[in-house]
């Protein structure tokens, strides 16, 4: 199905010009009078589904704001826009190629013809073979070329083939197995591998080369180096076989590698690779938690599509979101976006969303390519808290910029420790507090504190927050959110008329470090049309080299 959804100029539209007057409206709109006049206010704006509490009651918005977001969602065409990527219309139009990662967590018996082809049952007989690897790889079935059984697996991928597995294991790392380690490998610094293989024995030692193209020079490269060093001790080329996997697109290139098919975990070009973590990409984390838990996680993942997909938009936790950032992005000015979650286990989940958001949204022209005329994606970031509030909250509560924060939180610890977790809570909540309603310079007078430190103590407050709750962090809470995230990255993309699912401009730097590579490693002239900065960098490069 190809992609024919019309739309016009978002700026031009109506809905657009009442946002930029509400937003001047909302000039001297406080939190704190917001609050005040409407004690429904946290109520009203509060959503939940699929085990989150999304409160949405500390953003920067009236309900005509809102109002007018859903409408401008109505004038963009969201709901057919949607329909279209859960329906497998090519709507990736640089590419040719639908957008599918749904389909990645239908259940078997939900089918879906693409191209006369159910790409449920492919999905489907994917994680069956990935069932069957994953527990021989647990259960200790699966040996070794040497007769022993695997105790690490190191995953070498990068971008969505290694931030997605790593953010995964981290997250559900308390429901893995501890027998088995397992290690992550991205960068093609040198010192990555090497410090991952450290203290490995290469015959308990199990690669899973993850690579959508499988040409991705970083993990090619890493690829290669982990094949030498198994190699050097297993000394026999055979050993390949039960040491390596690949999870890829390309069964060409797997073979050239020297991977068995038979070790082949496949997924399709409609598949992004941000959008992968649920496919055989995840391969890892299926062997960490073995597949009724993975499987747990798909459904975490199906139950937000579904919500996405039904809820009226008012509702709609992920269209709501998504609009607020427009509404941040565009009538607010604010460049960037927080997300602050208040678990350990998350750590890795902002560098994960940087990925997703920024690789799908940082873009400059429309579908039909010409230049957008608003800005797009922001930049995304964060650290867990509580540790981010020692180090840059500072900024964020009393800095010029207005930052908006998503706070994520548990209400159970998976620790046997519950009152450090009321401790750790109690800090998402005050935050979001103090960031929304902060503290006057008459408030902070009648506490008794000295004229000359008011201002520096005022707290501006009306600092917007959205804070997202759930009972405590599951493999189906984790896929719930994901795809929350995902969905909201889609309404952002919708509404701005950009295609979220291209990356184009991470291809000419990968080019350019091509034509550089051999002029680092050899002596001779340079090609003279290069700049003269880059010039002089090689060869001070060259000198230092030596
Ligand atoms: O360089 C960007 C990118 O193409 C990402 O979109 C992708 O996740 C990553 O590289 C890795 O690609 P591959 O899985 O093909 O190695």
């Amino acid at each position: 199905m190809t992609w024919d959804i019309q739309v016009p100029d978002v700026a031009s539209l109506p809905e657009w010009q009442v946002l930029g007057q509400l937003r001047q409206d909302m000039t001297d709109v406080t939190l704190r009078e917001l609050f005040a006049s409407d004690p429904d206010r946290a109520k009203d704006l509060t959503l939940t589904a699929c085990g989150l509490t999304v409160d949405f009651s500390k953003n920067l918005i009236t309900k005509p704001v809102l109002e007018s977001l859903l409408s401008l969602a109505d004038a963009m065409k969201v709901t057919a826009r949607r329909e279209a990527m859960f329906d497998g219309s090519r709507i990736n139009t640089t590419e040719d190629r639908s957008v599918l990662h749904t389909a990645l967590r239908r259940p078997a018996n939900e089918p879906l013809h693409v191209d006369d082809v159910n790409v449920v049952n492919e999905v489907h007989e994917v994680l069956a073979k990935m069932h069957t690897f994953s527990d021989a790889v647990r259960s200790g079935s699966w040996r070794g070329f040497t007769g022993e059984r695997i105790r690490t697996v190191v995953n070498i991928g990068i971008g969505g083939s290694d931030l997605g597995p790593v953010m995964a294991y981290e997250a559900l790392r308390f429901y893995s197995d501890r027998n088995l380690d397992f290690r992550f490998v991205s960068n093609v610094d040198p010192v990555d591998l090497h410090e991952a293989l450290h203290g490995l024995d290469p015959q308990t030692t199990l690669f899973i080369v993850a690579s959508k193209t499988f040409t991705t020079l970083e993990t090619m490269t890493n690829a290669t180096t982990a094949r030498t060093w198994l190699l050097d001790a297993l000394k026999d080329p055979a050993a390949v076989r039960r040491h390596f996997v690949a999870v890829s697109t390309n069964t060409e290139r797997v073979r050239e590698f020297g991977i068995d098919s038979e070790n082949m975990f496949g997924f399709w070009d409609w598949v992004g690779g941000r959008y992968s973590m649920d496919s055989a990409i995840g391969l890892s984390t299926m062997i960490a938690i073995g597949y009724d838990q993975f499987m747990e996680m798909l459904s975490g993942f199906h139950d937000m599509d579904q919500h996405f997909l039904h809820a009226p938009l008012y509702e709609n936790i992920p269209v709501i979101h998504g609009l607020l950032s427009v509404w941040y992005r565009n009538f607010l000015n604010c460049q960037t976006h927080a997300v602050l979650p208040y678990s350990q286990y998350l750590s890795r989940f902002p560098a994960y969303l940087q990925q997703l958001t920024m690789e799908s949204n940082g873009k400059s022209v429309t579908l039909d390519g010409t230049p957008v005329s608003m800005a797009t994606g922001p930049i995304y970031w964060g650290e867990p808290g509580t540790n981010g509030q020692h180090s840059f909250y500072q900024l964020l509560h009393q800095g010029t910029t207005v930052v908006p924060v998503d706070f994520i939180g548990f209400a159970q610890s998976l620790v046997p420790n519950q009152q450090q977790q009321d401790l750790l809570m109690s800090n998402i909540f005050a935050q979001a507090q103090a960031l929304a309603f902060g503290k006057t310079a008459q408030e902070l007078s009648d506490e008794g504190v000295p004229p000359e430190l008011v201002p520096h103590k005022v707290m501006p407050g009306n600092r917007p927050s959205t804070t997202i709750l759930a009972a405590k962090l599951t493999p189906y809470i984790l896929g719930a959110l994901v795809a929350m995230y995902e969905h909201s990255v889609f309404v952002q993309g919708a509404i701005w008329n950009i295609n979220s699912f291209d990356q184009w401009g991470v291809e000419l730097g990968k080019v350019m470090a091509q034509a550089i590579a051999p002029n680092l490693s050899n002596d001779g002239a340079l090609p003279p049309e290069l700049d003269s900065s880059t010039g002089a960098l090689i060869m001070r490069y060259r000198s230092l080299k030596s």
